[in-house]
């Protein structure tokens, strides 16, 4: 990983008082101990097999983090237009009936295997629906059956019922921290991606350098930069950006502070808030993520390769908002476990220390409650 950051003055971290801050949120920071997550991971692959061979279909029951780290990989890391067994479907993020009735129409006659990933087990978008898929499956299957294609992954066992198979999140690990525990690694594995590397590429994580990106962050906050662009220009990180965009918001968005995260995928966005960051209000900064592409697709009208005229598009779109659009790059080598896996715990750490310069608690969400609250006051009434 080569971080690339504009000149200004960073200013620098207490080393004393970071110390003090990751003892105080000691109950909050299980993800950074990865070889006790790692420990943990014989289970998932066993239980990922299983699924493989014993579905058409998986669907992965959750909401915020509770599902878009898993997809935000899996995205990433399978190639476009793959036709994979089993298919994989995320249910439970939105309260779509078309998009729920749509599913089991199509889902109806096949096999089917769910995971309800809730750390709560009270979220509402989630329970809601994992209740209607409960009825679904037992249209479907008879009880043993059912046992066999239900599995939870949750906070406490509490929800689960006798004779069904779970994994637990840690308490010390917090849904958008939680990629590297089964909530993430499950469907991963899943997928067919190797979860051992991305947890071996999650420990090369440099913390200095999440340290300076933290600090940018501040000294651009500080400088009344109220929105930060996620940008890309790979689509197949769409869901990486909607990743990044609830770890930034949920964690730092709090005591009227933080930068508004955002996402571009370009070149599409160059075609439309491309034009906004080049002449609208300048309170925008953005963080460039670039892998290394391997693909060799020709053009023969410049005489170079597809990928070339994405990195010239790149490096054009960079010049020409520098005057007035502070822009970081993040160079990563080729899209693979190791690489996204490392990018992830850089993310995480970095916001975290984000949230120590920011001096807010980047580990709770109860903005969040808010809405939950008065949701369920509504439709108690
Ligand atoms: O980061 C968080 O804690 C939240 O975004 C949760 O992941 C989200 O609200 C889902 O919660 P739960 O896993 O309890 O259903």
């Amino acid at each position: 990983m080569e971080l690339l950051i504009p000149k200004v003055n960073l200013g620098e971290v207490n080393e004393e008082e970071l110390t003090q801050f990751w003892e105080q949120y000691r109950n909050y920071v299980g993800w950074r101990d990865l070889e006790l997550l790692s420990e943990k991971n014989k289970d998932i692959k066993e239980k990922s097999e299983f699924i493989v061979q014993n579905c058409d279909v998986f669907l992965v029951v959750g909401i915020g983090g509770s599902y878009v780290g898993a997809r935000a990989v899996i995205d990433a890391l399978q190639p476009y237009f793959e036709e994979k067994k089993p298919e994989i479907y995320y249910v439970g993020n939105s309260l779509s009936s078309e998009y729920l009735y749509n599913l089991k129409e199509k889902i109806r006659h096949k096999n089917v295997i769910i995971n309800y990933v809730s750390k709560s087990g009270k979220t509402l978008e989630s329970k809601i629906v994992f209740a209607d898929l409960q009825r679904f499956m037992a249209e479907k299957y008879d009880e043993e059956e059912m046992k066999k294609r239900i599995v939870y992954t949750v906070g406490n066992t509490n929800i689960v019922p006798d004779g069904y198979d779970y994994f637990l999140i840690p308490d010390d690990v917090g849904g958008r921290f939680s990629v590297f525990t089964p909530a993430g690694l499950l469907p991963i594995a899943v997928a067919g991606i190797d979860i051992e590397k991305l947890l071996q590429g999650a420990a090369k994580a440099d913390i200095q350098d999440a340290q300076k990106y933290a600090l940018y962050r501040w000294a651009m906050e500080k400088d009344d930069i109220a929105i930060e662009a996620f940008v890309v220009y790979e689509p197949k990180l769409f869901y990486f950006i909607e990743w990044l965009k609830q770890l930034y918001a949920e964690s730092l968005g709090k005591a009227e502070k933080g930068i508004f995260p955002v996402g571009l995928i370009n070149t599409t966005d160059l075609h439309s808030l491309g034009q906004f960051l080049q002449e609208g209000r300048k309170n925008i900064m953005e963080t460039v993520l670039i892998f290394e592409d391997q693909t060799e697709v020709l053009v023969p009208e410049y005489n170079c390769f597809l990928k070339d005229i994405n990195a010239v598009a790149q490096e054009a779109n960079t010049k020409a908002h520098q005057e007035r659009v502070p822009n970081l790059l993040i160079k990563m080598g080729i899209l693979n476990e190791v690489e996204i896996g490392k990018l992830m715990q850089f993310f995480m750490l970095a916001c975290a220390i984000n949230g120590f310069l920011q001096d807010v608690n980047p580990f709770d969400q109860e903005g969040v409650e808010v809405y939950k609250k008065e949701m369920q006051a509504m439709l108690k009434s």
